[in-house]
C-alpha cells in the first residue's frame, strides 16, 4: 500500500540562517560588503524571512563582530523581516539600535551545552530572555526563541524532551512567538522527530514552533517531512547547507534551503522562494566563504521539480 501524503495546502515558511548559523562556523570571516551581497542574493530569491547576524560576544563569535553594521546597512524590503540572534539584554539594545525590528533568544535543553555556548545555566539563561522578552515588547520588537540540543547533546548525548518542552512553554510564555527547536548536531530520526512534535502538539499552538534541523547525518529532510505531515509549517534552514555551532563539536551544515525548497516545491507547497535564484544565492555564498557547500540541489543542478 502507497504512503498516503496528506495534502498540504498551506504556505510554509521558510526561515533563512546562513548569514548566522552559517558564518558563525566558517574559518573565513566574511567582509561586510560581502554580507551584504548575500543578503540581496537571499531577499531577491523571495525569502522573507532572515536571520542577518549576531549580538553575541565579538570574543564568542568573532565572525559576526560587524552585526551592528550588517544590520544597520542591509534594507528589508516590505514583507521582509530581517532577525538577528541575541542572548542578553546588551545584544537586545545593539539591535534596537541598528533598527532591527525581530530578535531571537537562544538556549539549550542540556545543561553542559548551554554552559558551553553562553557560560550559564539554563535558569540563568531563561532569566536573560525573560529579561530580553519584557524589554522588547514596549519597542515594538518582535521575539522569536531557539531551543537547542533537542534531538541530543554532544556533551550529554540523549537530552529528555520533556526538557525542551518546560523550556518551550517558558519561551512561549514569556511571549515568544515562535519557538525553533533545534537538532543542533543533526542526530535526529524521524519517530523520535514524531514523538518530541506529539509531545510539543499537546501543550502548545504548532504554528508557534519551528524546526531547525541540523543535516549531519542525512536525516534532516526526513524530519522535516515529519514535522510537515505532523502540521509544522516553519522550517529553518541555510543557503548551501552552510552551519553549525562552534561550541557544539561535530555539528555540521544546516539543511540546505535549496534541498527544502526542492523537495516542498516537488510536493506542490507554495513557499514564495524562486528555486533557480536560491540556488544563485547558493552559489554566491560558496564563493564568499571560498568552499564547495554540501547542499545537495547546488552541486546537482535543477533538472525536474516533479515530485
Ligand atoms: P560571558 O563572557 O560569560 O559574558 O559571555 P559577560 O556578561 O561576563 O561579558 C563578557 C564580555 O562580553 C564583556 O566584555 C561584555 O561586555 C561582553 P569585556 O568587558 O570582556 O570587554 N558582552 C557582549 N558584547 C557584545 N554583545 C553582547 C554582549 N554580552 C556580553 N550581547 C555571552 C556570555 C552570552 C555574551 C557569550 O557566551 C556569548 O556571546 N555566547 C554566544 C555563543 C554563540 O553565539 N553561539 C552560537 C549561536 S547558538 C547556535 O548556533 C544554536 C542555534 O543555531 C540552534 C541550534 O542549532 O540548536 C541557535
Ligand atoms: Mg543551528
Amino acid at each position: 500500500m502507497p504512503f498516503q501524503f496528506e495534502p498540504v495546502k498551506d504556505k510554509v515558511s521558510v526561515y533563512e540562517v546562513s548569514l548566522r548559523d552559517g558564518l558563525q562556523n566558517e574559518r573565513v570571516t566574511v567582509s561586510l560588503a560581502d554580507k551584504l551581497r548575500l543578503i540581496d542574493a537571499l531577499v531577491a530569491s523571495g525569502l522573507s524571512r532572515i536571520e542577518i547576524t549576531s549580538f553575541v560576544s565579538p570574543k564568542w563569535i568573532p565572525q559576526l563582530a560587524d552585526g551592528d553594521d550588517v544590520a544597520r546597512l542591509a534594507k528589508a524590503p516590505p514583507g521582509v523581516t530581517f532577525s538577528a540572534l541575541v542572548p542578553n539584554a546588551r545584544g537586545l539594545e545593539r539591535a534596537r539600535a541598528a533598527g532591527m525590528k525581530e530578535v531571537a533568544v537562544f538556549l539549550s535543553a542540556s545543561e553542559t551545552h548551554n554552559q558551553k555556548n553562553v557560560n550559564k545555566s539554563i535558569e540563568a539563561s531563561l532569566r536573560a530572555s525573560r529579561e530580553v522578552a519584557a524589554a522588547a515588547k514596549p519597542l515594538g520588537i518582535k521575539v522569536r526563541g531557539y531551543v537547542s540540543t533537542v534531538w541530543g547533546c554532544p556533551y550529554e548525548g540523549d537530552v529528555d524532551p520533556e526538557r525542551a518542552l518546560a523550556i518551550a512553554k517558558e519561551l512561549h510564555e514569556m511571549g515568544v512567538y515562535q519557538i525553533s527547536l533545534g537538532d543542533t548536531i543533526g542526530v535526529g530520526t524521524p519517530r523520535q522527530t514524531s514523538r518530541i512534535v506529539e509531545m510539543m502538539s499537546k501543550e502548545l499552538p504548532l504554528e508557534e514552533i519551528a524546526l531547525h534541523m541540523h543535516d549531519t547525518r542525512g536525516t534532516a529532510l526526513a524530519n522535516i517531512l515529519v514535522g510537515l505531515e505532523m502540521g509544522i509549517r516553519t522550517f529553518d534552514a541555510s543557503v548551501g547547507g552552510m552551519g553549525g555551532c562552534p561550541y557544539a563539536p561535530g555539528a555540521a551544515g544546516n539543511v540546505a534551503t535549496e534541498d527544502l525548497v526542492y523537495m516542498l516545491s516537488g510536493m506542490g507547497i507554495e513557499t514564495g522562494v524562486d528555486l533557480p535564484r536560491l540556488i544563485e544565492a547558493g552559489r554566491a555564498a560558496g564563493s564568499i566563504v571560498g568552499r564547495t557547500l554540501p547542499g545537495k540541489v547546488l552541486q546537482s543542478g535543477l533538472r525536474s521539480l516533479r515530485a
